[in-house]
């Protein structure tokens, strides 16, 4: 399959993930793609047969660079077989609340963007200290430690569970017809 991955990013987390992604598919005979949103020009649809895309939540919200790149292309996405990632702290542990909370999350980039993708999966990210601001940073220390979260203060410690998104892979573009 030729397969497109685009992606927005805060902290690089998802960018890490998307490169991820795309090394496990090209290993696996695929063709891929990938592109940071802000990057990205109209798509033109006829060049993939699968798309791969991912953002980041923020303070309740996806990037709006990713809102943009999926309303300016949710036609041509129409077309497609289609797997959304929401990656973010939520996702961490299965708390029904956090669940509910991220759920409503993808449901607005949908409502937003006009775009509905085939297939949706909440991946759990990162705490990057080593890539926040002062204020970023105690904000987020208050978060992890409310959460009960181990933490690198000086660092990044990474939730993401590279094993489930490896499955998810295998078994999204294995399903595929094209
Ligand atoms: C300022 C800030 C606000 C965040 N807000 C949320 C949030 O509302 N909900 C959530 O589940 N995760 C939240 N996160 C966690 C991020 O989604 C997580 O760190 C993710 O790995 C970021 O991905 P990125 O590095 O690709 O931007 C927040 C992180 C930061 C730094």
């Amino acid at each position: 399959m030729r397969i497109l991955i685009a992606y927005a990013t805060t902290e690089g987390q998802t960018r890490k993930i998307c490169r991820f992604l795309s090394d496990r598919l090209v290993d696996a005979g695929h063709s891929v793609e990938l592109l940071h949103v802000e990057d990205a020009g109209p798509l033109d649809a006829a060049r993939f047969d699968a798309a791969i895309l991912a953002a980041s939540v923020h303070a309740w919200h996806v990037q709006p660079a990713f809102i943009a790149f999926a309303k300016a292309n949710a036609t041509a996405l129409a077309g497609l077989r289609t797997l959304y990632l929401q990656v973010s702290l939520g996702a961490v542990g299965n708390d029904p609340e956090e669940r509910a909370d991220l759920d409503k999350i993808a449901a607005e980039m949908v409502e937003k963007s006009g775009w509905t993708p085939g297939r949706t999966a909440h991946v759990a990210g990162a705490l990057r200290f080593d890539a926040y601001d002062f204020l970023k940073a105690w904000v987020m220390r208050r978060i992890a430690r409310d959460h009960d979260m181990p933490f690198d203060p000086k660092g990044t410690t990474e939730f993401t569970d590279w094993a489930a998104l490896e499955a998810l892979a295998d078994e999204w573009a294995g399903g595929a017809t094209g």
